[in-house]
């Protein structure tokens, strides 16, 4: 069975509250339990992991080697500035999936730059809870595809 990793970065466990004009009223919890319903009708499992530390981020990334099969990922404002992070990724040689609520394109020139879009497949941006869904069906049919195919590593 697939198993896929969903990693949500510093202040992401405030969904809900925190500025809900940019971010909205759907909490991580909300957002976690709809998503383990669509992996569940697709046949495959997820786990959660939650820190607003950048070491903790790092180890849960080591951690899912030889343990997923992807990794989604919403680094939060680490995003922007955690080399670390995108190190971290890269080690772990697993496909990997940017998500952001907001479309971080449209905001402040400090959001544009992703350091996790050098070692991801694709972001998805700006479409708030309903990202985190896009991710999964992305990151399923990317490995199903790789399955399939016999092949490692993205396929087009
Ligand atoms: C975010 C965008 C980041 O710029 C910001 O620092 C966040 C949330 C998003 O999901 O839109 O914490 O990753």
């Amino acid at each position: 069975m697939l198993s896929v990793l969903v990693v949500n970065g510093p202040n992401l466990n405030l969904l809900g509250t925190r500025q809900p004009e940019v971010y909205g009223r759907v909490t991580l919890a909300e957002i976690e339990a709809d998503l383990a319903q669509l992996a569940a009708s697709r046949g495959a499992t997820l786990a959660f992991f939650q820190s607003n530390g950048e070491g903790a981020l790092i180890d849960a990334i080591h951690a899912a080697r030889g343990k997923h099969d992807a990794i989604i990922i919403n680094a939060g404002a680490y995003t922007h500035s955690s080399i670390a992070l995108m190190d971290a990724l890269a080690a772990v040689d697993l496909p990997v999936i940017e998500v952001h609520l907001s479309n971080i394109h449209a905001r402040e020139t400090f959001r544009r730059h992703s350091y996790i879009a050098r070692v991801a497949v694709g972001q998805i941006t700006g479409f708030g809870p309903f990202g985190y869904r896009l991710a999964l069906e992305a990151a399923l049919d990317l490995l199903e595809r790789q399955t399939a195919n016999g092949t490692k590593g993205p396929t087009p």
